[in-house]
């Protein structure tokens, strides 16, 4: 198994090789993406559809505050799908809100589209968020009283912008949301609403997504929809998505899993698959049994 470890803002890429909770590392690995022309690698051609730098997030306060994010640094390249894993309480949510603008930073820089949104007001962040995100959480979070159709397009009618026909018949084709547009979420499946909460994600094509175990409430084959829904916007429509989730097989889904630990980012695993996530987790289970540490990764 090749994957990167990273620590406290840079990022290496390494060859890890775990011995029941010894961890050596070898260095020079190969790299893990294709070279682009001039011998450096796409990682640094590709621009960053957002990034966080040196962020630390604190939740709770007095005796209660915690750490939720300790000096985290990481870019998500445009086009990127990345999934986050870690276990439970270890910073994934608290990671995506932070990227998405819900939750102000204690310290460090989040950006979006080159946009420092530590410098925007209130306003001017959540009109970046209507234009430039769409989110996805576990619990669908769809108005009730209104239909599917109404749902999918009520953030562009907030934002008072117009829709795109086409894009939106091509978005519920692929979803399979045609037959059910006029239906209210109480008479759609759990699968049904959440493709309408993707299709609401992606209209209008923001640049970053964000998804909190969006598989998470859903049996295997909506997940494999909504999954398969993602994936195809980053690589027809070029969007850049990055879900937190505890499922390896949703997981291996994305170009790269980030894995956090304890409010940090100490892996990467590049081009994964659910056995090298699995084997992945399996090591990680092994260290903690070394450490005396319980880490629930379900
Ligand atoms: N509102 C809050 N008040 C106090 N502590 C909080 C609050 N929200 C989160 N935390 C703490 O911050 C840490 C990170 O929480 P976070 O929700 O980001 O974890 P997570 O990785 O998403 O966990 P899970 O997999 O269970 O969803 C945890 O220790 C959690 O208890
Ligand atoms: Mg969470």
């Amino acid at each position: 198994m090749s994957y990167a470890t990273a620590d406290q803002g840079t990022i290496r890429r390494t060859r890890v090789i775990r011995t029941f909770g010894a961890m050596s590392q070898l260095t020079a690995p190969p790299p893990t993406r294709p070279a682009a022309a001039g011998g450096t690698t796409l990682d640094h051609v590709r621009p960053a559809a957002a990034s966080l730098r040196s962020v630390v997030k604190t939740s709770g306060v007095g005796d209660r505050a915690v750490r939720a994010l300790d000096d985290v640094s990481i870019s998500f390249e445009v086009g990127a799908f990345t999934a986050i894993m870690g276990p439970s309480g270890s910073g994934k949510s608290t990671l995506l809100n932070v990227l998405a603008g819900l939750d102000r930073v204690d310290d460090g820089m989040v950006e979006i589209g080159g946009v420092d949104i530590g410098e925007l007001n209130d306003r001017d962040l959540t009109r970046l968020r209507r234009r430039r995100l769409g989110f996805v959480f576990q619990s669908f979070n769809l108005m009730p009283a209104l239909s599917a159709h109404e749902n999918i397009v009520l953030p562009k009618q907030l934002d008072r912008a117009a829709v795109d026909a086409d894009e939106l018949t091509g978005l519920v084709e692929r979803l399979g949301l045609s037959e059910r547009l006029g239906h209210r979420p109480g008479e759609l499946s759990g699968g049904q609403q959440q493709r309408v909460a993707v299709a609401r994600a992606l209209l209008g094509k923001p640049d970053l997504v964000v998804c909190d175990e969006p598989t998470g409430a859903l049996d295997s084959t909506s997940g494999a929809e909504v999954l398969s829904a993602l994936r195809t916007a980053t690589t027809e429509r070029h969007q850049t998505v990055v879900m937190v989730t505890h499922d390896p097989a949703a997981a291996a889904y994305a170009d790269r899993v980030v894995i956090v630990r304890d409010g940090r980012i100490t892996h990467l695993l590049d081009t994964p698959t659910v056995d090298s996530i699995v084997a992945f987790i399996a090591d990680d289970a092994h260290a903690d049994v070394s450490t005396s540490e319980t880490a629930v990764w379900s």
